[in-house]
């Protein structure tokens, strides 16, 4: 018999929620916030277990061939949850979506839909129409995007991501980006500074500019360029520390340095992706410029602001490099001395131009010439890092660190502090001085002197927020 009881009481509602996975560039965390906005409006909550996610989405990235695969692998693993849950819906976005397309169906039976990087603001409409039963391939690069950041869910209460120009018009010979990304496009001048005031108006203290040749940004109606954004935007009330990524180094203008002497918020970091330190190699990359062209500009940027911080992208193993190509990109690396370096193997993409060039590298060969850049590196960093014991310098509370009493967060340069709290945490997002007690090649440790400037809208705020409301 049925109990009054279960006849009359609703069912307790079960939330229906979302899993994405991210691979990748800043600009893949960014759709990723995007696309989770979305969802969020349609009533979809986060959760961290695939297994138990309605909607599972793989924002995957096909820079390297290694980052490919990994998301077949992960679609092979997740279309099986589909056995216990029939209504989950698996999407392939970001990168590969955008590269392999139509295909991707084929090749995985249980995929629903397939969404390409400038697609991102169309998620809620291709989920509905596979609700409504259709497969749905978005890929592509239409003229007309929905670019809507009030319904972007921000990962974390302080840094606020904000795409100037999307995709890039430059034919570097290993890159697969002009591709999956499609051709240049610039955000308005108004349209990011309102965006960023946004940002600041809920109480974001960094602000980090995005675009895969950010500094080629140009306003689409007037005569402006990236150092006049630059200049505006550091202007702008409340924003402790101004960064942006990725600089591309031919299109870097002294008028763009010169912003680095002008605003103390302007953070005093650079990535600056060189790719090698030969003539020769940098122009069978295609990259438009010579290493006596670069060396001028990190002088002109060190002049401009003593201390700066500079991390590079370098290539090993790109075609016919020679044992000489391979000592000269050693040597700029020794020569410069980086704060940091994110260096890769070079990977065959499909669509480039130097899959075809001649003289293929020895994949051990380019992983022993990885390792020895690596090993450079690392005592360069210990040697720099170790240049601020004793320093007090401004930390950017990020988060705790494992170590019970502590926290971490980042110098203006952007270096990762360990520091001790003493059993007081800060609040994240403040800013804190911290004396340097410690150096290590990744990282440095501290104590915490005494309370700065902690963001007061900062210390009001909840502490979850998922999405931000105008
Ligand atoms: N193989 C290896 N590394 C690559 N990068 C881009 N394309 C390739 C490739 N085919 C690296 C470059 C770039 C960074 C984002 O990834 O160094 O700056």
């Amino acid at each position: 018999m049925t109990s009054i009881l279960s006849v009359v009481q609703p069912a307790a509602p079960v939330a229906r929620r979302y899993y994405i996975e991210t691979w990748g560039c800043q600009m893949n965390e960014l759709d990723t916030q995007r696309m989770a906005g979305q969802l969020m409006v349609q009533g979809l909550l986060p959760t961290r277990d695939p297994r138990e996610a309605d909607v599972i989405l793989l924002n995957s990235c096909s820079i390297r061939e290694k980052a490919e695969n990994k998301v077949y692998s992960r679609l092979g693993e997740y279309r099986r949850f589909k056995e216990d849950r029939e209504h989950l819906l698996i999407g392939l976005c970001g990168c590969v979506a955008q590269q392999v397309g139509e295909r991707a169906l084929k090749r995985v039976p249980d995929l629903d839909f397939v969404l390409g990087p400038a697609r991102v603001g169309e998620l809620s409409e291709v989920l509905n129409r596979r609700r409504a039963g259709e497969r749905v391939v978005a890929t592509g690069f239409p003229a007309e995007r929905s670019y809507d950041f009030d319904t972007i869910s921000r990962d974390g209460l302080f840094k606020g991501m904000v795409t100037i120009i999307e995709g890039c018009n430059k034919r570097c010979t290993f890159c697969i980006v002009p591709s999956t990304r499609g051709p240049e496009r610039c955000r308005s001048f108004e349209d990011i500074l309102e965006e960023v005031q946004h940002l600041l108006d809920f109480g974001f203290v960094e602000i980090e500019l995005l675009g895969q040749t950010v500094n080629h940004w140009k306003d689409p109606h007037q005569d402006l360029d990236f150092a006049d954004l630059l200049d505006a935007v550091a202007r702008l009330e409340g924003l402790k520390r101004l960064r942006f990524v990725t600089s591309y180094p031919r299109d870097f203008t002294l008028a763009m340095v010169e912003q680095f002497a002008r605003h103390e918020n302007l953070s005093p970091y650079l990535h600056l992706p060189v790719q090698a330190g030969s003539d020769s190699l940098l122009k069978r990359m295609g990259r438009g410029y010579t290493v006596g062209e670069y060396l001028p500009l990190v002088d002109a940027l060190r002049k401009a602001r003593p201390g700066i911080a500079l991390s590079t992208d370098l290539i090993v193993g790109f075609p016919g490099e020679t044992d000489e190509e391979f000592q000269a990109t050693l040597d700029l690396v020794e020569q410069i001395r980086y704060a940091s370096i994110f260096a890769f193997k070079y990977s065959p993409r499909p669509g480039t131009a130097a899959p075809r060039l001649k003289n293929q590298i020895d994949d051990d060969l380019a992983s022993e010439r990885l390792q020895i850049l690596f090993q450079a590196q690392k005592k360069i960093q210990l040697e720099l890092n170790s240049e601020l014991l004793g320093q007090e310098i401004e930390v950017l509370v990020t988060g705790d660190s494992k170590q019970p009493g502590t926290q971490m967060g980042r110098t203006p340069c952007h270096r990762i502090v360990h520091f001790d709290t003493f059993g007081e945490p800060s609040k994240l997002g403040s800013l804190q001085q911290v004396e340097i007690t410690d150096a290590k090649p990744h990282s440095l440790l501290g104590i915490r002197r005494g309370q700065t400037s902690a963001n007061p809208s900062l210390l009001e705020r909840p502490s979850v927020l998922p999405v931000l409301r105008g």
